[in-house]
């Protein structure tokens, strides 16, 4: 049996640190060549020669490299490649597949590390902090902890009264699972092509075009580690042209996702118009957005929340899923809690992420850019709502956006119910006395259900709150801010327009990339 795994400590990279150093000089080694990124089919890489540049969102004309897209062909290269490597792979004992992501997590969180987190920082402009918790914490716990749950797995066997033996055996799934992975987290990006093929599965990887280039090193990564040839087929292109004839084949055995909702629906409505074509049910997981709240009572520490509202709304330019984008607090803590607020957001740094005192980088794409100051513009025309911090963006160099802190007396107003993945707060100032309206108003505001932060000192209120928000939201945080959980201490994952909630890096996940046979045998 694997020994239970501890979380990977993070690095600080304090001024003057080595760490600091290898990591500065890394980026520079990096940042000097320009690499061409080929989709890799049984093994081989495949240059299409239907080709995109890869930039950085913080400084667009700087080119890290060419990545070639893959379209029906390729598709159906992959698919082939992959079926016939399954007769190998899910033959092989479980713990010599284990035994590679065991490997590639040492491989992340040693030689590779500062590869790790400064191809995340070009690609995604992620700070050095938020690229070590993600790209190097999160992805080797999802890989040791998920090895570890297996054991678990596996060994749990059903009882046997005399005279027979009863046993399941865990099979993979038969046919190929297609992961679709999103731009913002290299942890994520990782887990969900390796999480189903640690179990035994092949899998298609579809990665965030947006995020290519440490998606590549991932993949580095694995085959540095021994994952066995067309066991992961690594497929960058535009969605539909992977997707279709990924969900087009008969073969597909599940659908490993996180994107948006939009794309999720329509990843399930293709699904569902192609049911009579599969030999199995497809399995389908996916973790789609949010409008994650923080909710404060009147007993609230305001010092403490105003710290969580920046770090929970800001911290990697508000795009994760799970980051603060909607906030309730009573009038009698308002005057107070935006003061300091206001006065903190005005000491945020924007800028390059290799100047390493900058608290954050610049958004993802000229779209998300538009996307989100479309929303600010918004604002700033409507008669019921006012831009009280940020509000201002620049693209002339990177897609900076600048923290924007907005308050409105419509609990309706588009930005407290439309997700808009970039580094924008709202705040609905409540009367006191609405405490419990406000909870309704809380829950019912959004569609999504992924996280939510409740604070107050009051320990009745706590419960109330807690209790009222039961279903508002899957990662649940009591005086705290909604984002950054940890493997195997908060499992990630929500409810209702939010996704399956299977949680990342569980054995409920894992459960789902497995299929059981019981088998009864009789003396
Ligand atoms: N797991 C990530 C977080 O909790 C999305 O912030």
């Amino acid at each position: 049996e694997i020994r239970e795994p501890i979380n990977e400590p993070y690095l600080g990279y304090a001024p003057g640190s080595a760490e600091r150093a290898a990591l500065k000089e890394r980026l520079k080694e990096l940042k000097s060549e320009e690499i061409e990124i080929p989709a890799i089919i049984n093994g081989e890489e495949v240059k299409t020669g239907r080709t995109a540049d890869v930039v950085m969102p913080h400084n667009h004309a700087h080119k890290l490299g060419t990545v070639h897209y893959c379209g029906e062909k390729e598709v159906n290269q992959a698919i082939e490649g992959a079926l016939e490597a399954q007769k190998k792979w899910a033959d092989t004992p479980w713990q010599d597949r284990v035994a590679i992501f065991l490997r590639a997590a040492d491989i992340i969180t040693g030689p590779e590390r500062f590869t790790m987190n400064a191809t995340t920082m070009l690609a995604q402009s992620k700070t050095p902090q938020q690229s070590e918790i993600e790209a190097v914490g999160e992805l080797a716990d999802f890989f040791r902890f998920n090895a570890w749950y297996l054991t678990k797995i596996y060994q749990d066997q059903p009882y046997s009264p005399d005279g027979m033996w009863n046993r399941v055996e865990y099979r993979p799934l038969e046919g190929f699972v297609f992961a679709v992975t999103p731009f913002n987290f290299t942890a994520i990006a990782g887990n969900l092509p390796a999480a189903p093929a640690m179990c035994g599965n092949v899998v298609l990887w579809k990665p965030s075009p947006e995020s290519i280039y440490s998606s590549w090193y991932v993949m580095q990564v694995l085959k540095e580690a021994g994952l066995p040839d067309g066991v992961i087929q690594f497929l960058p292109g535009e969605g539909a042209d992977v997707g279709d004839p990924a969900l087009a084949s008969e073969h597909l055995s599940g659908l490993h996702f996180t994107g948006s909702v939009g794309t999720f629906n329509h990843l399930w409505k293709t699904i569902g118009n192609n049911i009579e074509k599969y030999r199995t049910y497809p399995r389908i997981v996916g973790e789609t957005g949010g409008k994650d709240f923080i909710f404060a009572h009147k007993s609230a520490d305001v010092d403490r929340l105003v710290i969580a509202a920046l770090r929970g709304a800001f911290e990697y330019q508000g795009q994760k899923c799970s980051a603060a984008s909607r906030m309730y607090v009573p009038k009698s803590l308002w005057p107070e809690f935006s003061d300091k607020l206001v006065a903190e957001v005005k000491k945020i740094k924007v800028g390059d992420v290799e100047d390493f005192s900058n608290f954050m980088g610049a958004v993802i794409s000229r779209k998300a850019f538009e996307k989100i100051t479309g929303y600010i513009d918004y604002a700033k025309e409507a008669k019921d709502a006012e831009i009280i911090a940020g509000g201002t963006y620049d693209s002339s160099k990177g897609w900076f956006v600048h923290p924007t802190v907005i308050h409105t007396t419509d609990p309706h107003f588009k930005t407290m119910e439309e997700e808009i993945f970039g580094p924008v707060l709202t705040v609905y100032v409540y009367e006191d006395k609405d405490f419990e309206k406000t909870l309704d108003l809380c829950d019912n505001t959004s569609p999504y259900a992924l996280t939510g932060a409740i604070w107050a000192r009051d320990r009745y209120a706590l419960k109330q709150m807690a209790d009222r928000l039961r279903q508002s939201a899957g990662n649940f945080y009591i005086n705290d801010k909604p984002t950054a959980a940890i493997v195997n201490q908060q499992p990630f994952g929500g409810a209702r327009k939010s996704g399956t909630n299977d949680k990342a890096g569980s054995m409920v996940n894992l459960f789902r990339w497995l299929s059981m046979r019981s088998m009864k045998e009789t003396y």
